[in-house]
């Protein structure tokens, strides 16, 4: 039997496709935008030019707008919807035309970190490409203020109960026929229902209908919803591209300035009532209601205060394992089922660096013991019930092993997070 890390090695060598890795081989079969970029920290720790390739890979299909899609399909699959035929985004390689939570930047930080020299060249020309899709953020949808998503796929937690009010007003009737395949890979009561489906077509007709023009999308789309987790990762990423420009020698003022209006503009997701940050439609101004794991992305940015710290203790003591995505007190919760309760192994190491940033180095190791106890019980899946570790989704999944070779696996010892300055 080899280690947990021989294994996590093996599963991210075996889903690697040259230059781009996929996140599980069935389920998952192309490349993916932020999967991709926590697949770069993983290959960074046994294989530092293979992560950088990664990220060129994910930006050489940056839009000429400046957004990077969320699907990259290299190589046609028929085993996945909606697949390029759907969207027709007219690009080559074939895209989708939504994005993806920018986290590249703060994964290229953490890459170049541990290996500085090696880096510096490599990360000198990613800069621009990176610079101008946080710009496509800021400038196309951060128009609100905090960042704005027009499909929850956008999210990456993209069935959470987040986005229940903006799916409410997405009329699914003209869907139109359609065969999922998600369904015929994992159990399908952990998937998304069929009328969240056809919601979910009638978003992307939208934008296909629309030539994917984003001032059309954004101003008419069916959904538009401010997502606490992307502010809170785009924030981060804006200062770690910050860091990262001014030790290339580049005036960062726009960048800064990006950061500075994004932190202004959190009091407008802050539910009071809710006594946490909250998701928002931006067309009604209505909040979400529901607490889960976007909030808490919080502590990426540096944006925690106490109430939310009382709110994570509550969610966190509630459950044995992680950080759910969804509250286990309210009525939606369920541990089993895509972003409405399990626990992501890949958000508990994006809250640790977090929770690392800012001193709080117990609760960053009790979540990565959390982490390693359920990798270490049933392997590298996609996501695991909180309360019984039941594993969930996908197996074999790149970037569970991923965050298993640059924090989870690694002990209390190794400073918790590789990259770690
Ligand atoms: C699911 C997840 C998304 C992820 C993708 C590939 O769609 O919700 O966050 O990027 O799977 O792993």
């Amino acid at each position: 039997m080899s280690s947990l890390d021989d294994q996590a090695r093996a599963i991210i060598r075996g889903n690697d496709r040259g230059g781009y890795t996929l996140p599980t081989r069935g389920l998952y079969p192309y490349q993916w935008n932020w999967d991709s970029a926590f697949a770069a920290w993983g290959f960074a720790t046994f294989d530092n030019p293979r992560a950088w390739d990664e990220l060129d890979t994910l930006m050489a299909s940056q839009w000429d707008t400046g957004m990077v899609p969320h699907i990259i399909f290299h190589t046609p699959d028929p085993g996945y919807f909606p697949g390029p035929e759907i969207w027709r985004t007219g690009q080559t390689p074939p895209t989708s035309g939504i994005t993806q939570p920018p986290v590249a930047a703060t994964m290229a930080r953490l890459v170049w970190e541990m290996d500085p020299e090696a880096g510096h060249d490599r990360m000198a020309a990613l800069y621009p490409k990176l610079l101008a899709w946080h710009r496509w953020w800021h400038e196309v949808r951060c128009t609100h203020g905090p960042a704005a998503i027009t499909h929850p796929w956008e999210s990456g937690r993209d069935n959470c109960p987040d986005w229940d009010i903006g799916m409410a007003g997405v009329n699914g009737a003209d869907a139109g026929p359609y065969e999922r395949r998600d369904t015929g890979h994992v159990d399908p009561e952990m998937r998304p229902t069929k009328e969240d489906y056809d919601r979910y077509i009638t978003m992307v007709n939208f934008g296909r209908n629309a030539g994917w023009d984003q001032a059309q999308v954004v101003a008419d789309g069916p959904f538009l919803m401010a997502d606490p987790g992307i502010t809170f990762m785009l924030l981060r990423a804006d200062e770690d591209l910050a860091v990262m420009g001014r030790a290339l020698g580049h005036d960062v003022t726009e960048l800064e300035g990006w950061a500075k209006a994004l932190r202004d503009a959190l009091p407008l997701i802050w539910n009071e009532e809710l006594g946490a940050y909250d998701a928002r439609d931006l067309r009604t101004g209505q909040f979400a209601n529901v607490l889960g794991s976007g909030a808490f992305l919080a502590y990426l940015a540096d944006a925690g205060n106490p109430t939310l710290d009382a709110q994570l203790m509550r969610v966190w003591d509630s459950v044995s394992y992680g950080i759910p995505s969804a509250d286990p007190e309210a009525a939606i919760f369920n541990p089993r089922k895509y972003w409405r309760g399990p626990t992501w192994p890949v958000l508990n190491a994006l809250l640790a660096v977090g929770l690392r940033d800012s001193g709080r180095t117990d609760l960053a190791e009790r979540l990565r013991a959390e982490t390693e106890s359920l990798i270490r019980q049933h392997g590298f899946y996609e996501y695991f019930d909180p309360n019984d570790a039941t594993p969930c989704g996908g197996a074999d999944f790149t970037w569970t092993a991923a965050i298993w070779l640059t924090w989870a696996g690694q002990g209390a010892e190794a400073d918790a997070v590789r990259g770690a300055a």
